[in-house]
């Protein structure tokens, strides 16, 4: 696992930004797991200025997002589809026709739970996939107690995360409980790992996550079992890990070690 610790949330975005924007660059037909929620909002625009910078073109790109809430279909503001569109699609040069999101609105969700895991194998798994972080430490909407080999499923919300959520909708605006997610067993399948964190509330998540125990409680600690695992996160969110010196000392080490071999 590799922490990366930086100064602030402009810091986290540049460097998950970059991770995606390289992998891109590297394989343009790459196949990338993305996520909602506020956090990858940043990354997005940095992404999306790369893109029109003319840096790195998405024409051949691949994206499977993480989750959608049951009940709501991608025209509904409140989507993740919808969400998607707004904050990256249609502002980069990706077919959207390549851009695939559990679908909220599916006659038969479990059906489609399996023809989603299906999609995703057709397209020889994902290269690199972008998580965020719930304050209770689910990844998607994989809340604690869920299975850590779990696939593409129908999830409960928990109410922490109904009510962490509410700001996005009006009052009397009708919010689901459900939701379709990647199980954590199919995000593991991912190549490579970003998790991107940042403030004080995601502090014990971090912790939790970063020095365990392994424990479906915290499901994104899951991650201590994954080859390739990045978290980046911000210092407030790093604030609660005991052994942040170490991590920030082997990163230290990299940039020396990097800059020795090339001569930097
Ligand atoms: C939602 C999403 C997660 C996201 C989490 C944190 O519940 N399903 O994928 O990581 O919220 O969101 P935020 O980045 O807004 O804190």
């Amino acid at each position: 696992m590799q922490v990366v610790i930086l100064k602030d949330a402009a810091e986290v975005a540049a460097y998950g930004a970059k991770i995606f924007i390289e992998q891109v660059k590297a394989n343009p037909a790459s196949v990338l797991g993305l996520a909602t929620g506020s956090s990858p909002i940043e990354l997005y625009k940095r992404v999306i200025d790369a893109n029109k910078a003319g840096e790195v073109s998405f024409k051949d790109v691949t994206t499977f997002n993480l989750d959608e809430y049951l009940g709501l279909d991608g025209d509904h503001p409140q989507s993740y589809r919808y969400f998607m569109n707004e904050q990256l699609f249609n502002h980069i040069d990706i077919d959207k026709a390549n851009t695939f999101v559990p679908d909220g609105s599916a006659k038969d969700p479990i059906a489609s739970c399996a023809e989603y895991e299906q999609k995703i194998a057709a397209k020889g798994g994902v290269d690199v996939q972008l998580l965020g972080i719930g304050t209770n430490g689910h990844i998607g909407f994989n809340e604690p107690s869920s299975s850590l080999a779990s696939r593409t499923r129908v999830k409960t919300l928990t109410q922490a995360t109904i009510d962490a959520n509410s700001r996005f909708f009006a009052e009397d605006e009708f919010q689901p409980n459900l939701s379709i997610t990647m199980g954590i067993g199919s995000i593991m399948e991912a190549k490579k790992v970003v998790l991107i964190a940042t403030g004080e509330g995601k502090a014990d998540a971090i912790k939790d996550t970063v020095e365990g125990p392994l424990s479906a409680r915290c499901p994104a600690s899951v991650l201590q079992m994954h080859e390739k695992a990045i978290i980046i996160c911000d210092e407030a969110a790093a604030s609660k890990l005991e052994d942040k010196e170490f991590y920030q000392y082997i990163e230290q080490q990299n940039d020396k070690l990097l800059a020795d071999y090339y001569g930097a």
